[in-house]
This record gives structure tokens, sequence and C-alpha cells, in this order.
């Protein structure tokens, strides 16, 4: 594997899946494999279970781990080309992320959607110049249009938890009180369509994502009709993608809380969603604190998601592949 930033870089899902299991049985197995490889994680955004997970993967296979916070105590980078850096930009990305290149072997990064402008955002700007100017292999901690070490974690916690073989899963839109990229709706519906599953997504009108990520999938805008018999109901609030509506909250129809009425709707589902979640906004307390709720599990499995992406891309290195 050269960078992981979508499905498209795992290779096949069944064999993902079985790597998966084995660092399950067994997390310090290869615990020398990344020996003497550091690995920087560089956050331009705040996170809670990506910084953990990814850094105990890493350490689980021997790593070094470097972690850079952007907005605590780094130079704030310039992002954008042939800018006038006369603002409070002191360092621009272009000598920054070889610096970064220079120290670490592999860099992880995490830059969400600015939400301004769809061409920059959909484009990657911040992503690909890791890619382009470091020179290493990137892992991507949530870009602008994707969080794949989610989806990963989640299509994990599907298989470990389905109890048919083609259960039905349902992404539904929920309120909040910001506006939200779209990455973790786009990447969960990618994932799961990739995997085979069949997917139904429920939101309001012109809360649409990029058909790019949802082809294949049902899309009903009716979220009681959408939830009837699932077996794996995935809240997650996303602005919205079409124009002229970018980056908007539109509205946070509260209407649209998963709460124990519409699980009741279900058959039995099980309750995701990648966390942190505003709670009674986006879901009730009863179905966050029920035995329904796989918020635990899906953040318990980000480490092994983490582990075998850092180990695929050990091996890479290792074998001069990259
Ligand atoms: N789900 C997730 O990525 O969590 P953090 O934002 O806390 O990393």
């Amino acid at each position: 594997m050269k960078h992981f930033t979508s499905v498209q870089d795992i290779g096949p899902l069944e064999q993902a899946l079985a790597k998966a299991r084995e660092v399950k049985k067994d997390k310090f197995a290869h615990a020398d494999a990344g020996k003497h490889l550091t690995l920087l994680l560089v956050f331009f955004n705040a996170s809670l279970r990506t910084r953990l997970s990814t850094q105990k993967a890493a350490e689980n296979l021997g790593m070094q781990v470097m972690v850079l916070n952007i907005k605590e105590g780094a130079w704030l980078l310039e992002t954008q080309h042939g800018v006038v850096m006369d603002g409070d930009k002191a360092e621009h990305l272009l000598e920054a992320i070889p610096v970064m290149g220079c120290y670490a072997d592999v860099i992880g990064v995490r830059s969400f959607a600015g939400l301004t402008s769809k061409e920059e955002d959909y484009g990657e700007t911040v992503l690909n110049q890791f890619i382009r100017y470091s020179g290493k292999p990137v892992i991507s901690l949530e870009s602008a249009t994707r969080h794949p070490l989610q989806s990963f974690a989640d299509l994990i916690t599907i298989e470990e938890y389905k109890t048919v073989a083609k259960p039905k899963i349902v992404l539904t839109w929920a309120p909040h009180p910001s506006a939200l990229p779209q990455a973790v709706a786009n990447s969960f519906a990618e994932w799961i369509l990739t995997a085979g599953y069949s997917l139904t997504i429920t939101h309001p009108k012109n809360y649409e994502l990029h058909n790019a990520f949802t082809a294949g999938a049902d899309i009903v805008y009716d979220q009681e009709e959408a939830l009837q018999g699932a077996h794996f109901v995935y809240a997650k609030n996303w602005s919205a993608y079409q124009d002229p509506f970018y980056g908007k909250r539109l509205h946070g129809d509260p209407s649209w809380i998963i709460n124990e009425r519409k699980m009741a709707l279900t058959d039995n589902a099980r309750f995701m969603h990648c966390l942190p979640v505003r709670r009674n906004v986006v879901v009730s307390d009863k179905v966050l604190d029920s035995p329904r709720s796989l918020v635990i599990p899906q953040a318990a499995n980000r480490e092994i998601a983490a582990q075998v992406v850092c180990k695929s891309i050990i091996d890479s290195i290792k074998t001069k592949s990259i």
C-alpha cells in the first residue's frame, strides 16, 4: 500500500477484514515490524479517537510516533499557492511538508473540509499536497471528503455484529447545531457499497451527497420508511453538498433525531455513530446507553483498522515497493 486515503487503497476487502481478525487475535504478533520507522501524525483539526487509536496501532507495531497539532504550538501553515503571506500564517506547506518528510517515514494527516469552496474541498488540496511534497506514504486521518480509517472500523464492526448475511444498513442524516463536513457519510457509503452490501440513505431534501459516493444506494427521503426492517442504523449529520447550498447548515430539524420510537421501526437494529456525538440532538440517551449501541466497539475497532493499514505500509516500505 503506497498511501491510504480511500477504500481503493486497501485492496480486496475480504483480505483486509481477514487481516483485521488476525490483529484482533494478537495485536503484538508483529511488535518489531515498525522498529526504526517513525510515524508523524499531523492534526489541522481536533481529535480524540483518531489520535489515540492510530498512535496505539503504530506503537503495537514498534513504530515511533510524533504528533504535531498545527493550532497548538506549530507555525500556522499557509495552504494556498501564490498568496502574499503577510497575514497570520508564518510558514507555507511547500516548505513544511518536505521538512516533515525529512523526519518521518510515514505521515498521517487530518485536514477537514473548510466548507466554503467545494472545489478546494473536493480537490483535497491539503491531503494532495502532503502526497505530492512529502515523498512519504500518507495516511488520511480524515480528509475533506473521506474518513477511511473510520469506515474501515465501521465495516469491521458490522462484520462482527451482523446476524444475517445481507443486513439492511441505513445511513441517516441527523440534526446538529453546526455545519459539518460530508466526509464520514461519503466514506461510509463508499465502503459499505464496495463491500457489496445494499445501503439505504435517508436525509431531508437538499442534503443529497455527491453521487460519486452514493451511486447504487437507495435514497429515501422519509426517515421512518427508511428505518423499517433495518439491522444497522448509522446516524451522522452533514452539511449540504449540492449547489447553491454547499457547506451550509440548511436546518437542524429535530424530528430527525434517532430515539427509541424510531429504533422500534427496525429489526432490532444496532445503533452506530463515529463519535463524538451530541446526546439528545443526534440520538437520545436511551438509544445511546442501550445494549443496541455499537459506538464503543466501533471506536475500539479504530485501533484495529489503523494497525492493518500501518502494517501494510510498513511491509511496502520494507520490500521497497514504495
Ligand atoms: N471518529 C473520530 O474520528 O473521532 P475523533 O474526531 O475524535 O478522532
